[in-house]
């Protein structure tokens, strides 16, 4: 059997996976989605990412259009029927399907549903795990980056010319200097036992991963702080790294050609990304909640 995606109530050929012109996600990019990573056949952080839809959704006043759990059961169904062990799991809700009109469409429209997955190369040794160069690039999205909508075209177009410059990211930076997040992760940085993040307010995607990420800092004994940190103050941090669904964590070695540190994985982040790595293997009762 090939490739099976789930579309609007059935589970269909991918090749055949496809929704309408008029979708508004395709035309206006009202739908909201979420990547799950799934390691050993598990979802990572399931809870987590279920909290942030659900909240995306609110904030777009999109109905959720399955019940939580019947969501839960198509992606473990998905991950059943096409076999995957480690994956990434894409779950997409758009507002529906409706003449093109600016305004909302009247609510008897339904919410259209996608959800299907591809296999997925985890780096999940600390050992093995090299750091990016990044470089520093000004944020050009909208100004509601905590809803996680399809509209990605200001992180695409940031992050392919961080590739063509050279680099493996990109760290976009607000009008004052500080750095929001990278093109598709948040950003971190080290100095001594204390770690920096940005506010999780509007102007960020407030990650599952990052909330995750805080609780296994503090089991080892971190601390960490909410804060917006200039390009300057991070590149004259202990150590740097991102963290996301499908990266994990990954350290920046430099940024904008400044080496980070010695310019290797810190300490720090590779403690860390061993203790998100176990984590991750304590199963979904572990899992915590996005919104705490
Ligand atoms: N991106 N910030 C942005 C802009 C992101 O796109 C992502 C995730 C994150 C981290 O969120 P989380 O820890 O919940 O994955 C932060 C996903 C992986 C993507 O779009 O593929």
């Amino acid at each position: 059997m090939g490739r099976i995606a789930y579309v609007n109530g059935a589970y269909v050929p991918h090749k055949d996976a496809a929704v309408h012109i008029e979708d508004r996600g395709f035309q206006f990019a009202d739908a909201i989605y979420e990547v799950i990573g799934c390691i050993g056949g598990n979802l990572i952080d399931a809870r987590g990412h279920l909290d942030r839809l659900e909240r995306s959704l609110t904030e777009l006043s999109i109905d959720m259009p399955v019940s939580r759990g019947a969501l839960s059961f198509i992606l473990q169904h998905i991950i059943r029927v096409n076999g995957y062990q480690d994956a990434a799991l894409y779950i997409q809700v758009s507002r529906g399907v409706a003449k093109r009109d600016f305004k909302f469409p009247a609510s008897d429209i339904s919410p259209s549903l996608v959800v299907y997955g591809w296999h997925f190369n985890f780096q999940v040794t600390p050992e093995n795990i090299k750091g990016v160069r990044v470089k520093t690039m000004p944020d050009i999205r909208w100004a509601r980056r905590d809803i996680k909508t399809v509209q990605l075209l200001g992180q695409s177009m940031t992050k392919q010319a961080a590739l063509d410059a050279g680099y493996k990211d990109a760290w976009m930076v607000d009008n004052d200097g500080f750095v929001t997040e990278a093109s598709s992760s948040n950003a971190w940085i080290v100095k001594g036992k204390t770690l920096y993040t940005r506010r999780a307010g509007h102007s960020i995607l407030k990650g599952v991963t990052r909330t995750a990420v805080s609780r296994v800092l503090e089991e080892q004994g971190l601390s960490w702080e909410e804060k917006a940190f200039s390009v300057e103050d991070a590149q004259n941090a202990d150590e740097a790294f991102c963290s996301s669904a499908t990266s994990l964590i990954v350290p920046v070695v430099e940024i904008d050609n400044k080496a980070i540190g010695d310019g290797k994985a810190g300490p720090v982040t590779k403690a860390l990304l061993q203790g998100y790595v176990d984590y991750t293997q304590k199963g979904e009762g572990a899992q915590v909640s996005w919104k705490a």
